[in-house]
């Protein structure tokens, strides 16, 4: 192998090795509190956050609906922030982020989908309401293992 072959092999596996580190450690340190802190700007830790207030609201609003056996209700509310909502998301974030949290953020989407579509399937509220308790720990798990910090 030429010199400038070996050299264009190390470079390979040198950007590759990185790639893949990045895709499975994301962007992040270790917090004062023991959890990582996926490391965003600003803007994009706005927009996760403000995203993350929709889904404690659409949360809010399953109960609700759930209190009264409104089945059409719960299904309206959960399908827009099922993986409906993931449209569009940002690939320099997605990059940024580890991989065991980008597992959590999917299935934190894909949850509500199973919510929305046991609801129109005729599940009972308490049913749905075990579904929803399962699902929050989906919430519960990664909060108590991520932060987030610029
Ligand atoms: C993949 C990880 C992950 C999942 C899953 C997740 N969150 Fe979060 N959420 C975070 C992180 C990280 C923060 C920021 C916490 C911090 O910086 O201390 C956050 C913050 C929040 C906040 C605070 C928003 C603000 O304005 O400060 C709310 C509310 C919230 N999440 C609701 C939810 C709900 C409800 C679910 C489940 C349906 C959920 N999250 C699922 C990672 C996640």
């Amino acid at each position: 192998m030429s010199r400038t072959a070996v050299v264009a092999l190390v470079v390979w596996v040198a950007t590759v090795s990185a790639a893949a580190y990045y895709f499975f450690s994301g962007y992040t340190t270790e917090g004062s509190d023991g959890r990582d802190v996926v490391l965003l700007t600003s803007a994009e830790r706005d927009e996760v956050l403000a995203e993350m207030r929709g889904l404690l609201q659409a949360t809010a609003d399953i109960t609700g609906a759930l209190a009264r056996g409104d089945n059409a209700a719960v299904a309206e509310i959960a399908r827009p922030v099922g993986t409906a909502a993931m449209e569009g998301e940002s690939l320099a974030l997605l990059a940024k982020l580890p991989f065991a949290f980008k597992e959590a953020g999917l299935n934190a989407h894909t949850g509500f989908d199973l919510i929305a579509t046991a609801a129109e399937a005729g599940a009972t509220p308490q049913e749905l309401t075990g579904m929803l308790s399962d699902h929050l720990m989906v919430c519960t798990g990664c909060h108590a293992a991520y932060r987030f910090g610029e």
